[in-house]
């Protein structure tokens, strides 16, 4: 879908930060080329022999292909590294009030939205907006001090600490903050969601219609109509941790869209996305104007799926853009013969065919959508290597997906895929992939986890391997870490160190402010591994006098910006 220049303001917006195709793009993109010769011809990169090409430091001016930071070390050290003329804020740690009722911000952030304030009147400022934060889950013993069995006060109060945080931020005199808004408010284990779709009223969730909260809530994205996807990832031990709390597993595992402009609008549930452990929804525009979303189910041998709506996206019409995921097609990818296969019980016969035993799997589209891991395996979804994060390249289309590694198969430190939707059109049946890059010690980088695309197409992302125990990763990669990768040019798919976060955390969620010059990214759970609360393993962004470390955003400056 190409935009127009009266295509709307979140429209725009997208297009600076997800479709960089603008015209400003292309003059960015041409100074530097004048100014700075700084992209290698194939003859310079090979007497380079293939060591990777870093721009001058002080040459700032972001071409394509190249850092403009001096790749950092590896280092275990208990703090957010960034290069040499970087600097890092604290920003909406744990605990920080913020709206006029006395809510905190949630714990362990993850996925973050950038929602421009000026953004319904057509604006992309980069110096004030509405974030959306997810909160994907509680450490026990940082919330209430018991790990194993917890007290009912303790329970509500982990029940109030998951969710979402939507939380007004404005740079003032070189400084992030949080500023009062009505529109301030905190989605929780508590807050009344609309079931939308096949699901809705289905036996599988006991005839709901309206369901209590959205847990687990870990990687997402944001609409064009400027709402956010909260993904819900792991939600199943809930029913044993909250037993006693009301807490219902079937109603959780979807995506869950919010408005954080409209308080007033109830947040939906979009059940005929599926019901899985969703990762992420990375949207984007087919062709014809349908909306598009990838999602990866994060679990060992499960699959990657693409969601296309029935509607059209109809940029002057915001609050029809709201209903558009309601309705649509669930697919699953297959990786053997690049297809995408319906998971539509009434359409695909092996739906109807599927036993569990000498019992019919599904009886209908509720029950496949409840269970779409078991739908996917059925109708030939390849089981990959747990998909972290998806995104769509800004100008080539290219979806990139992090598998970030399978210890069932030894993959211990993952990759990057990425493929071509057939004609580039997002609603195409078929694609052609490959990997983009290889984790291990070869490149420095191992369990990828969140994607973020810069203005020009280089690749942010994200490590995970904190699950993963001793394995060589110890050895050379330290603490988790922020990666740039260039996706064309001489360094394509060559990894370079930006951050590295503090000890026994993982950085979650990065998002560019729209002029490039801002990128937040969060800090989840420092300090994890703590068994001594007297002793913990990280003080991260603890407060003054204290030692519990805070999940946090950081916000950190010194890019240059797409205009510079
Ligand atoms: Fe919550 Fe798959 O990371
Ligand atoms: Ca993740
Ligand atoms: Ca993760």
């Amino acid at each position: 879908m190409t935009s127009q220049p009266e295509q709307s303001l979140w429209h725009r917006l997208l297009e600076t930060r997800l479709t960089r195709r603008s015209a400003l793009g292309s003059a960015a993109v041409t100074a530097a080329a004048v100014t700075l010769p700084v992209t290698l011809s194939d003859a310079q990169a090979a007497a380079n022999n293939g060591a990777p090409v870093v721009a001058d430091p002080k040459e700032r001016i972001s071409p394509h292909s190249v850092p403009t930071f001096r790749p950092i070390e590896p280092t275990t050290a208990d703090a957010v590294t960034v290069p040499a003329g970087y600097r890092t804020q604290i920003l909406a740690p744990w605990g920080e009030p913020f709206t006029d009722d006395g809510r905190t911000i949630g714990f362990n952030h993850d996925f973050v939205g950038y929602f421009p304030i000026d953004m319904l009147e057509g604006g992309q400022s980069s110096t004030e907006a509405l974030l959306t934060i997810n909160h994907e889950y509680v450490n026990p013993l940082f919330v209430g001090g018991n790990t194993q069995e917890r007290t009912p006060e303790q329970i509500q109060a982990e029940m109030r600490e998951v969710g979402v945080s939507v939380v007004r931020v404005k740079r003032e005199r070189g400084e992030w903050k949080i500023v009062a808004d009505p529109r301030n408010r905190r989605i929780d284990a508590f807050t009344d969601i609309e079931l939308t779709g096949p699901v809705r009223g289905a036996a599988v969730v006991k005839g709901a219609t309206t369901v209590k909260g959205s847990v687990g809530n870990c990687s997402g994205g944001q609409t064009p109509w400027g709402t956010l996807l909260t993904c819900e990832e792991n939600v199943d031990g809930y029913q044993k941790a909250w037993a006693g709390s009301g807490y219902e597993m079937m109603h959780q595992g979807w995506v869950t869209e919010i408005d954080p402009f409209d308080p007033e609008w109830m947040p939906k549930k979009r059940t005929g996305m599926g019901r899985f452990r969703h990762e992420n929804a990375a949207v984007t525009l087919a062709a014809d104007g349908r909306v598009v979303a990838y999602m990866g189910d994060d679990m060992q041998d499960s699959c990657i799926y693409k969601f296309i709506s029935r509607g059209k996206y109809d940029p002057q019409n915001r609050a029809a853009n709201r209903d558009l995921l309601a309705e649509g097609d669930l697919y699953v990818a297959n990786f053997g013969n690049g297809s995408w296969v319906l998971l539509d019980y009434d359409k695909n016969k092996k739906l109807q065919d599927a036993k569990n035993g000498d019992k019919p799997l599904f009886t209908s589209q509720a029950e496949v959508l409840a269970d779409a891991r078991a739908a996917a395996l059925a109708v030939g979804g390849t089981p990959v290597d747990r998909p972290e994060d998806i995104e769509v390249h800004p100008r080539s289309k290219d979806v990139y997906a992090a598998l970030t590694n399978n210890s069932k198969h030894g993959n211990f430190f993952g990759q990057i895929i990425k493929w071509t939707e057939k004609d580039g059109d997002a609603a195409a049946l078929n694609f052609v992939w490959g990997i983009f890059a290889y984790g291990g010690p070869q490149s420095g980088f191992a369990s990828p986890d969140n994607l973020v695309f810069d203005a020009y197409g280089n690749l942010w992302m994200v490590t995970d391997n904190s699950d993963l125990g001793t394995n060589p990763i110890k050895a050379y990669h330290g603490n988790n870490a922020m990666f740039f990768f260039p996706t064309e040019g001489p360094n394509m798919g060559k990894a370079y160190r930006f951050a590295v976060g503090p000890v026994d955390a993982e950085m979650t969620g990065p998002v560019f402010s729209p002029d490039g010059k801002t990128l937040f990214v969060a800090i989840q759970h420092p300090g994890e591994d703590t068994e001594d609360i007297n002793n913990p393993t990280s003080t991260f962004a603890a407060k003054p006098g204290t030692k519990i470390p805070r999940p946090t955003l950081v916000a950190i400056e010194g890019f240059p910006g797409w205009k510079a």
